[in-house]
Order: C-alpha cells, then structure tokens, then sequence
C-alpha cells in the first residue's frame, strides 16, 4: 500500500481495510517510515485504561525520519522558507542539508549544555527559524519539548515549566508581531523567579533591543553555537516508539491546562501519514500553513508532517495584516505556494478588510486550501473557495485536537467529495462514532451527536503529563472503549461529518482554546471580586468571544465598573495573556445558581447570545430573579 492514496475508490478500500484489519494496515503504513530497530507487535493495550501502545518494541527517531532521510535525494531541495515579519527584510532559506547540519549543531550544543535524554525542555519563541530549529534538535538527542506559544504571560509560562519540570528555557530577547516588539526574555525572566528546576535559558536574539543575561543560567544562541564544532555529527538518540517525543499544554473544561503526551513512533507515522494524504503535496510543491508553532497545528504542520513528506516548508514571523490586509496572499505569490492551510478566524478578518487585497496577487500556484482550528462558516468558506482559490481548489476543513496529534476528518485533496462547513469523511484508520449522553451509538445519518472515536490510532494522546487519571478522566472514562473528543457533530445522509463545536466548557476564540475555569479562576484573582462565570457567544470574526459575568463585593457604580473592569482583565492577562481577554464583562449582583450550588451556564450562554427569552426549566434556579437582573443589564451591554 503506498503512503499517499491516490483516488477516492483507493480511499474507500484502505478505510475498509484498515476496519478489519487494523494491524496490518497500520503495519504497512508504519513501514514507510525507518526504524532505528523494527517493530514486531503493532499495536497493544486497551482504550479503556489508556494503555495503548503502537509499535511497541520497535525503536524509532523521528529527526532521522524529517531530516536524514531527506539527504539521500533531496539534500540540495529547501527544507524551509523563512519569511519575517517586515516584508523588507531578509528572509533565510534552509536546504535539507543545512537543516540537518544546524539542527545538529544545535543538538550538540545542548548536549554540551548537559541536556539528557527524557529531560523537559520548554520553548517560548517567537516564529524564528530557531524555533523549528530547537524543537528538532530536542528531538534529535531525545529531550522533550515543549513549546508554550509566546502570547502566553509569565504566569501561564511559569505553571507550565512547573508542571513540566523543565531543566532548561530556550526563547528569544523578543519577537515581532506586526508593529509591535513583545519582550520575551522578561516575561521568561519573570517566570523562572521561584522556579528550581531549570538550569539553563538560551536567548536566540532577533531584536536589537537589550535585555538581562544572568551569566549563571544564561547563555546566548550564538555563544552556545560557538561551543561546538559545527561541522560534527550529532547522533539521533535511540528511542523506543512510546519514548516522549514531546508535551503540549491545551486547555480544558476543569483546571489548568493539561500536558498532553506525544511519542516518537506512533506520533512519526501519523504526521507523515496524514500529511501525505491531506495536503497531496508532490515533489517541488511549496506547503505553507500559517499557524504557529506553539500550537499543535505547527507542531504537526509546519515541522514534522511536511519534512517527514520532504516537502518545502514556509515558516511566516508575522501577522495577516501587516504591513497590509494582503500579506497571506503576497506570500502565497512570491513563493509561488502550492498548499495553504489557515484559520478561519483569519480568513474571516482577511474577507472583512476587502476583496482588492486578495485580487491584486497572482494566486495561480495555489492547488489545495486547508482550513482548521474551528468551524468554518459557509460564506467564509465560499470567499476562500472562491477569491483565495478561483474556485478551482479544493477545501480541506481540517477537523482535529491537540490529543489527536494530527488530522482526523477531513477532505483528501481534490479526491474526496466537498460540502461548505463539512469536514467531511475521516482519514483511512480513523473510525469516528456519534453517541448520546448515555452512549448509545447513533447509526442513523442526519442526526447529531456527541464525536467519540471508536479505535486507536497511532498518535493517539497517551497521557496528561503527571496526571493519567486526568487523562482517563476526560477522555476514556465518559463513553468506555472509546475516546471523547469533546465536540458535538452531525453526519449527514451521505455520512459527511460537520463538527458543530465543544459541547463543555471550553471556548474556542481565534481558534485558540480556552477553558472557562481558567478564565475565571483568573478574574477571580481581582481585588473586590468573589465570583465569575465566563461563557462563549458567538463572534463574527474570533468564531467565539468572551462575556465574564463577574460579582463584586461590592455592586460598582457606573464609573467603578469601568476601572474593575480593567482591573479583572488585567488579571486574565497576568494569569493567561492577551489573547483570553474578555470581550465582555458584565458586573452582576448574582449567577443562576441551581440548589445544590451549580451554576447554570447554559443560561448564561443564552443570554451572551443576545437571546433574552426562551431559557427552558428555570424551576430548579435557587433564585430565578437574578435572570431577569443579568437579562435587563445585559441588553444594555451588547
Ligand atoms: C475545534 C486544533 C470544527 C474543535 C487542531 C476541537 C474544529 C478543537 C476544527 C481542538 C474543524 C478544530 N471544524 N472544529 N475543522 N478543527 N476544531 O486542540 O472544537 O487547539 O475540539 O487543535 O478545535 O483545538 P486544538
């Protein structure tokens, strides 16, 4: 079986392959990859307890598969563009052969550094070539990364090197974003000043602007280059398939966000696999996704599934928006891109700022449109289809999960069917079920359910780091057998899949996650403030906002609401950052609280949404008066 399926009927056969006999399909796909010791057993353990395991006993790095592999026949071929922020700068290209070489200097100077093999080692970057640099050099010599994306504050930085047990920082002096220069070794700084773990912070610096070495902990990217021999080999670290290849921190519905575990071999076949299938990239293709790496999306589609591929990667500093609203698409035509794969949350900023920003660049090369990280609305998807694409290229609506490791619905390039705001069928290996709150599996097309996923799958979660009754917890234990994704969807009478959104408390903004328990764990932190409850509406161009119904000791009079309204938003940018600042907060005297003390969100959903009637059973409300209170102020609010 080759790795990239060619036609939809092939696409049919492997899906009904890989149904009844899972190991050998998985087995075949696993054996396009190289192995440092090959795999016997396939796949064991049970979704149950979360034990699974996948190529068990083989052993497998996955730099030798993104890098080393690519030397053979493609050492001259560029590996990865870099474009900056200010489109007047230099930009820096890397061929496969001076990837490699850097990231094995790089690899050698942590070692050099002490770095050891399972040791956790966080990013905070800025989208610099350095970024995808370290995380491949950790890689390289087994350590762990974990990249914590650099919008976060030194608060959410510091629980996550806490909760990791990092021996070492890498970030920058500072980043670019737009206009604007974000200090990042401050924040890092500030991050580390109870933290005992780390022994060393790297700063890669990209600015000019000046910021604190401490010479006991801190040691500049050029400086620790400069240690070793840059021409030495730097060996790939022998590591089992269920090794850690690396921890992403997400949000969920309760607590601080969770570490979700990758490892090297089930985590290499499903990047490289679903890649090659999705994107349809063939050689001399230009790939580009736009996220950044600090979320799952780069992880998978920006670094690992496009060099697994040996494709051409483009690595963009900046934001759609600068220095104009037509920057994706300057990009697009001057590296003449192939696939591109974005929010919608940006294709919904970009569609409101004009079409003459689209329409002045030569989009011609462009054969595959990706979407991802949210619902896609359906006039989004026809502007995209039509003036990004010239309604000649495919949509594929992405639909997966930090926990997923890589894409699990959604359209084969232009082999598979399309339907605006359907992710469509699921990739070959991957059984999707719809169940009802009681787990009963919903067989009839054209009704909507709750997305559970019914076998493994090699890059499957494999635990929350230092906590799998968490992991359990959330998502093994709900529906047994099967893995809860959170979300609510709906599958169509041609079995087509449209991912309708989460069904717990998390919010997805900007197709960024967040859990509502976060945020108000955050706002609670405010001087004056007893108690909040934050729920998602929906936002024209973030996908959802953010309304913060919040209680003060005290009831602020009109002109102390607007400076305890700083004050609470100042607490979420502390706690978590900018990007979970609340759209909206609303002080109210109380919260639709049930008798046993449960708030009722699904009225305070409503209510956000500007629906002021309909609120279902209220009869089990403590004290239903405070809806018509909340209601009365929150008209005057939206
Ligand atoms: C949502 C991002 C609808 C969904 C890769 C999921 C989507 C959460 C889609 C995961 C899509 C992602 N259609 N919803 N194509 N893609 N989602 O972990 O609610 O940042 O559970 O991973 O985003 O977000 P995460």
């Amino acid at each position: 079986m080759p790795l990239q399926i060619e036609s939809f009927e092939a696409y049919r056969s492997a899906q009904k392959k890989s149904k009844h006999n899972p190991e050998q399909f998985w087995a075949e796909i696993a054996n396009h990859f190289d192995w440092q010791r090959p795999f016997k057993e396939v796949h064991s353990g049970k979704m149950e307890d979360a034990s699974t395991r996948w190529f068990g006993d083989g052993q497998i790095n996955i730099t030798e598969n993104a890098l080393d592999r690519n030397l053979r026949e493609r050492g001259d071929q560029i590996a990865l563009h870099w474009e900056p922020n200010d489109p007047n700068s230099e930009g820096q290209s890397f061929t496969y052969s001076e990837l490699h070489r850097t990231v094995s200097q790089f690899g050698n100077a942590m070692r050099a550094m002490g770095v050891k093999k399972g040791e956790r080692v966080v990013l905070y970057m800025p989208m610099v070539p350095e970024l995808a640099i370290a995380v491949l050099a950790c890689a390289r010599i087994g350590a762990v990364h974990s990249v914590v994306f650099a919008g976060f504050s030194a608060q959410a930085l510091s629980d996550r090197i806490e909760d990791a047990q990092a021996s070492m920082v890498i970030t920058a002096n500072a980043g670019r974003r737009g206009a604007k220069t974000i200090p990042l070794k401050a924040t890092v700084d500030e991050a580390l000043k109870e933290n005992q773990s780390v022994q060393n912070v790297i700063v890669k610096s990209v600015t000019s602007d000046p910021c604190f070495m401490d010479t006991s902990r801190d040691v500049w990217w050029k400086d620790a280059m400069l240690s070793t021999e840059p021409l030495a080999p730097c060996s790939a670290e022998i590591m089992d398939a269920e090794d850690m290849l690396f921890i992403l921190y997400t949000s969920g519905s309760t607590g601080k966000p969770k570490g979700v575990v990758h490892t090297h071999g089930g985590y290499t076949v499903y990047a490289g696999y679903s890649f090659a299938n999705v994107f349809q990239c063939q050689p001399g293709d230009v790939y580009w996704c736009s996220a950044d790496i600090g979320w799952i999306t780069g992880h998978t589609y920006i670094v690992y599934g496009p060099l697994l591929q040996g494709g051409t990667t483009i690595m963009f500093e900046g934001i759609p928006t600068f220095p104009d609203p037509g920057r994706y698409w300057a990009i697009c035509e001057k590296y003449k891109v192939t696939q591109f794969y974005t929010a919608p949350t940006a294709i919904r900023a970009l569609m409101a700022c004009g079409d003459e920003h689209v329409e002045r660049y030569d989009l011609s090369s462009l054969r595959v449109l990706g979407s991802v990280g949210e619902p896609i609305n359906e006039e989004a998807w026809h502007w995209y289809h039509e003036k990004v694409g010239h309604s000649k290229c495919p949509i594929v609506d992405t639909w997966w999960q930090t926990e997923t490791g890589g894409i699990m619905i959604s359209g084969l390039g232009n082999l598979s069917p399309q339907k605006p705001a359907h992710a469509g069928y699921p990739l070959p290996g991957i059984h999707p079920v719809l169940v009802d709150p009681e787990g009963n599996t919903i067989k009839d097309n054209g009704k909507e359910g709750l997305l559970c996923i019914a076998a493994p799958w090699p890059s499957m979660i494999r635990t929350t780091y230092g906590d799998h009754e968490r992991c359990l917890n959330t998502y093994f234990r709900p529906f047994p057998g099967r893995y809860f994704t959170g979300d609510g969807a709906k599958r169509d009478e041609n079995g087509m899949y449209r991912v309708i959104g989460r069904v717990d408390d998390v919010i997805n903004v900007s197709g960024h996650r967040f859990g509502t328990a976060e945020i108000e764990s955050a706002l609670n932190q405010t001087p004056g403030v007893i108690e909040s409850a934050v729920v998602g509406y929906e936002h024209e161009i973030k996908g959802q906002g953010i309304h913060a119904y919040v209680i003060c000791e005290q009831f602020p009079s009109e002109s102390e609401s607007i400076e305890m309204a700083k004050a609470a938003e100042g607490q979420v940018i502390l706690g978590i950052g900018k990007i979970a600042r609340p759209d909206r907060i609303q002080f109210v005297a109380g919260l639709p609280k049930t008798r046993s003390g449960k708030i009722m969100r699904r009225i305070l959903r409503k209510i956000a949404s500007g629906d002021f009637d309909q609120f279902g059973d209220t009869s089990t409300l403590l004290d239903p008066s405070v809806v018509d209170e909340i209601v009365d102020k929150a008209k005057r609010l939206i």
